[in-house]
């Protein structure tokens, strides 16, 4: 994708533009017809003393303003409409083209980075599309039609209006350069700044905890005085510019003036042309104005349209094959075929074959950082495998439509995240049109009724921004119970359960184990008492070993394994 394509999202709305292009049109002639009425009247009602001639100019020339007002007045509120349309056009589409970008992406981006495109650049990018390229479609008509007046009114100095005018147009091309440098600079500062207040305000409860606050506040003076010295410069650079500018628009009217004069004084021109002259003149400079400012908004959106691109060039990595379909899970048994998989080149998982039985209980076990989280993620595509193949009832995955997987698989993590909503509707989140009684019953298998009873509203309780007026317990419990609404063939726990109190964490398995009697559970956990629990553990050893069997068997026959679990072991004896 280029700059161009974002063309598009003006051509959407053409029907628009085009009744904008040709107010503009109608307005054009009349809004420079006022200097030469003022000219009739130097030239002619002055010197005859025609007062009804003077009247009925100023007549027409009201009228003409009144005219050119209104036109004005329509056009630029279908131009404000549209540019509102166009921004709203582009900001949803980076959302959902970001919203279905691989995880991968996201692991090498930080969250401020994206609030600032989609806020900043979508509006620096919406402002040159909508303000400066239907502005320089005009331009250029109305230089001419200036320029054909002028030539009407003195041909000669016409001819020395066009060969000194490109004078101003010099002086764009001469700061480019920096204006880039410093626009870029601006960018990237702002930028840090944005990701320093995301992470500042979303992470304050860290903070506060361990007694940060002035170093906080340190960083962020620190990022905000660099922004403060970017802005200087951006400003410097501009008055420099527009010092420049005016020079170069003061040499080109003196000239004309001076040579208007010097024809004036020769006789070769009345003074109404030269005033009349004047006017347009300045109108001619001023265009010359908006063509520096075309310039100007060039380079400094070039680079927001470079860093939207940016997202929108990065394919969704994964996505459904022309051949996927959407997909019932049968049984729920899993399959992983000689499966390796590394976020960078080292593989975490690697040439891994294992079943895991319809409906079966199993507990993945493992020191922490073996890749059980890493193998989780994979049942459920959140990163696409480097090699093999993972089956669900005989089918591989990447043949099933995603949202149709995802839709049928449960799934609750350790560190969840909860809406700044009620109980009721984080619980929702995963099955918005369940009832009450299958809420209730969700609650229930996650033992978190009674916390949400006590609760001030209950279930209309509101848990606050990440979930911070409940303990982590139970938020882990109402993630729980929104992993289980959906009764998915396949439910997956990694680690959530790690913060409640093992009577809890024991009960929850329990419900889990009775309530699903026919769905596939895996569960993550390092606390032998629940993984007791289960029918099978599977022990992740290494990239490529996994080894099955009961908890007993595996404590046998495994040291490492029995490593894992030994502290537990000698606390069960006690
Ligand atoms: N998003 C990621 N990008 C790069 N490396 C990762 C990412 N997530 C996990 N890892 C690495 O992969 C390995 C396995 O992690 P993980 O599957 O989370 O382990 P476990 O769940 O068994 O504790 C770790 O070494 C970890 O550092
Ligand atoms: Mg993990």
């Amino acid at each position: 994708m280029n700059r161009m394509s974002f063309g598009k999202y003006l051509y959407r709305h053409w029907k628009s533009w085009a009744v904008i292009l040709t107010l503009w049109l109608i307005s054009l002639p009349l809004s420079l017809l006022n200097p030469y009425l003022a000219k009739l009247i130097i030239d002619k009602a002055y010197p005859d003393r025609d007062l009804k001639l003077f009247l009925i100019i100023a007549v027409i020339g009201a009228s003409i303003f009144a005219l050119n007002s209104a036109i004005n007045y329509f056009s630029s509120y279908l131009l404000q409409r549209t540019k509102r349309e166009v921004h709203f056009d582009i900001t949803i589409s980076i959302f959902r083209h970001l919203q279905n970008l691989p995880l991968k992406f996201f692991n090498h981006k930080s969250t401020g980075e994206h609030i600032y495109k989609i806020v900043s650049d979508v509006n620096a990018v919406t402002y040159f599309l909508c303000d400066t390229i239907p502005q320089m479609f005009m331009i250029i008509p109305r230089a001419v039609f200036i320029l054909i007046i002028i030539f009407f009114l003195n041909s000669k100095l016409a001819l020395f209006a066009i060969c000194i005018i490109p004078l101003a147009y010099l002086e764009p091309y001469f700061f480019t350069k920096f204006l880039r440098q410093v626009t870029t600079l601006v960018i990237e500062k702002s930028q840090q700044l944005w990701i320093r207040l995301y992470e500042t305000f979303s992470h304050i409860h860290l903070i506060k905890a361990l007694g940060k606050e002035d170093a906080e506040i340190n960083r962020f003076e620190g990022d905000l005085k660099e922004t403060m010295v970017a802005e200087l410069k951006n400003e410097r650079l501009s008055n420099i510019r527009i010092l420049s500018g005016s020079l170069v628009d003061r040499i080109i009217s003196g000239a004309v003036i001076l040579y208007g004069g010097y024809l004036v004084i020769k006789g070769k021109m009345s003074l109404g042309s030269l005033s009349a002259v004047m006017i347009y003149l300045t109108q001619l400079v001023g265009l010359s104005k908006s063509i520096n400012e075309f310039f100007q908004a060039i380079t400094v959106s070039s680079i927001s349209f470079k860093r939207l691109t940016e997202i929108m060039d990065t394919k969704p990595q994964i996505t459904d094959s022309c051949n996927a379909k959407d997909y019932r899970i049968p049984r729920g048994g899993i399959e992983f075929k000689n499966v390796s998989f590394g976020y960078a080149e080292k593989f975490i998982l690697q040439n891994l074959s294992f079943t895991i039985e319809p409906g079966a209980k199993i507990a993945l076990v493992g020191p922490s950082g073996c890749g059980k989280s890493t193998l989780l993620a994979l049942i459920v595509r959140l990163y696409e495998l480097q090699e093999g193949a993972i089956e669900i009832d005989g089918l591989d995955i990447k043949q099933v439509r995603l949202k149709s997987l995802k839709e049928q698989i449960g799934i609750a993590l350790q560190e969840e995240f909860l809406w700044n909503d009620t109980v009721k509707n984080n619980i929702l989140y995963t099955k918005e049109n369940a009832s009450m009684d299958e809420v209730i019953r969700a609650v229930a298998i996650a033992e978190a009724d009674d916390f949400i009873n006590s609760l001030p509203q209950g279930f209309d309780t509101l848990i606050g921004e990440n979930a911070c007026r409940i303990s982590e317990g139970q938020k882990q419990r109402l993630a729980i119970a929104r992993a289980v609404i959906k009764r998915a063939k396949i439910l997956i726990l990694d680690e959530a359960l790690s913060s409640l109190d093992s009577r809890t964490e024991d009960k929850i398995v329990d419900n889990l184990n009775s309530d699903f009697p026919d769905s596939t559970l895996i569960l993550v956990s390092h606390r032998l008492s629940s993984v007791r629990k289960m029918d099978t553990v599977y022990y992740l050893e290494s990239p490529c070993i996994i080894k099955t069997g009961t908890h007993q068997e595996l404590a046998e026959e495994n040291l490492k394994y029995r490593e894992l679990f030994a502290s537990q072991i000698e606390e069960a004896v006690i």
